[in-house]
């Protein structure tokens, strides 16, 4: 990204690079923190911070006086944990206030890409710069300032700050290939059009489409800054991919029995329930009698006693220190038998295996 204050530091992959070797660097250093300090600890800390919560008998809800309650018996009896979820906030707000500070020295170049960018192919983008956003989708969720609609680029900040936020495990988007080819196909095999829902950056969308060549694939996201920028990136991945600024809950204008299989990668622990209703509701009309529905979430405590271990410690002080408010809500429902209702066969559920399988259901043919 060229602009005459600084010098051309490429890509990484398909993500333009940070401003400056010391900002690379940084983040470098935040992300393997997160990796070595947050990920394995994480695993010993959070079921004894659980199991502390539940032998003081609270009640955990995404409420301030829950959070608190929360935060109040860890610091008492389990500082360790109350250390690690501090530490984990701060390396979280340090590592976005550099990304955004970064890209934001070169905003006008970033701002002209795009603009080139919507213009230009392979594949397309449709967006509307007029676009009301419905108070939800205004959340700063993992503390993004801006969030995912209120800075135009917020898919840019989203890409990379993703990459440090996971430590790195999304590197060379590894984590979306990886998915993409175990997402599974109708029991026909017939594969001719895909929609990828809530496809922020277009990670999984492009990954489908490098597994599906042949298929028509389509993503579509509320915001505009992210679909925009999933269209400049699937450009420099030279894949043709149609983007659309469009709610989950609001596919009315798609035709019906349209799509061979619809994707939903981590949207439901993000929005309230009422969305996550509808939008089953809308894929259900979506796909084409014998098409295939995949969703890789959080698991559903309603169906899965692993559930807990998102309802405890991460369900209160994770839903506040890393906004994620709708999480506690989704977790405590039970999607599973919400496909069902909307008329889905459920083909295989694993709740604890969020990334790989999640749920895979199926529309029945006609007559089944
Ligand atoms: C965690 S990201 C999704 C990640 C993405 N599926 C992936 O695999 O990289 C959540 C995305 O959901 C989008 N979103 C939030 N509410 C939405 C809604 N009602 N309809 C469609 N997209 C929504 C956000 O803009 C954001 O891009």
């Amino acid at each position: 990204m060229l602009n005459e204050d600084y010098p051309d530091r490429g890509n990484v992959g398909p993500t333009p690079a940070m401003t400056s070797r010391a900002d690379e660097t940084f983040l470098d250093y935040i992300a393997d923190l997160r990796s070595v300090l947050m990920m394995s600890p994480a695993k010993k800390v959070h079921p004894k911070a659980n199991a502390v919560i539940e032998a003081e008998g609270i009640e955990t809800k995404a409420t301030a006086e829950s959070v608190e309650a929360v935060r109040d018996v860890v610091r008492r009896k389990l500082p360790e944990a109350g250390v690690w979820a501090r530490v984990y906030r701060s390396t979280q707000q340090a590592f976005w206030n550099r990304v955004c500070e970064s890209y934001g020295l070169r905003e006008d170049a970033f701002l002209r890409m795009l603009e080139e960018s919507d213009q230009s192919g392979p594949g397309s983008v449709e967006w509307d710069p007029d676009y009301v956003y419905p108070d939800y989708a205004k959340v700063e969720i993992h503390l993004q300032p801006g969030g995912y609609v209120g800075h135009p680029l917020a898919g840019l900040r989203y890409d990379y700050g993703t990459r440090v936020f996971g430590g790195k495990v999304s590197e060379n988007d590894y984590l979306h290939k990886a998915m993409a080819a175990k997402v599974p196909t109708p029991r026909d095999g017939r594969v001719e059009r895909i929609m990828d829902i809530a496809c922020s950056v277009g990670k999984l969308t492009c990954a489908l489409k490098e597994r599906f060549p042949q298929a028509e694939v389509w993503g579509s996201d509320i915001s505009a800054p992210m679909v925009r920028y999933a269209h400049y990136r699937a450009i420099e991945q030279g894949q043709t991919v149609h983007f659309l600024q469009k709610a989950a809950e609001d596919l009315d204008a798609l035709p019906a029995d349209h799509f061979d299989l619809v994707t939903v990668h981590i949207l439901f622990h993000e929005v309230p329930t009422p969305v996550v209703d509808r939008t089953i509701a809308n894929v259900y009309r979506l796909l084409r009698p014998g098409g295939t529905f995949w969703i890789s979430d959080f698991p559903s405590l309603g169906n899965d006693p692993h559930g807990l271990h998102y309802t405890n410690l991460l369900g209160a002080i994770d839903s506040a220190d890393n906004s994620e408010p709708y999480a506690p809500e989704f977790v405590r429902s039970n999607v599973e038998a919400k496909l069902q209702k909307a008329g889905f066969s459920l083909r295989y559920e694993n709740p604890a295996d969020m990334n790989v399988h999640g749920r895979v259901c199926d529309k029945p043919m006609k007559g089944e």
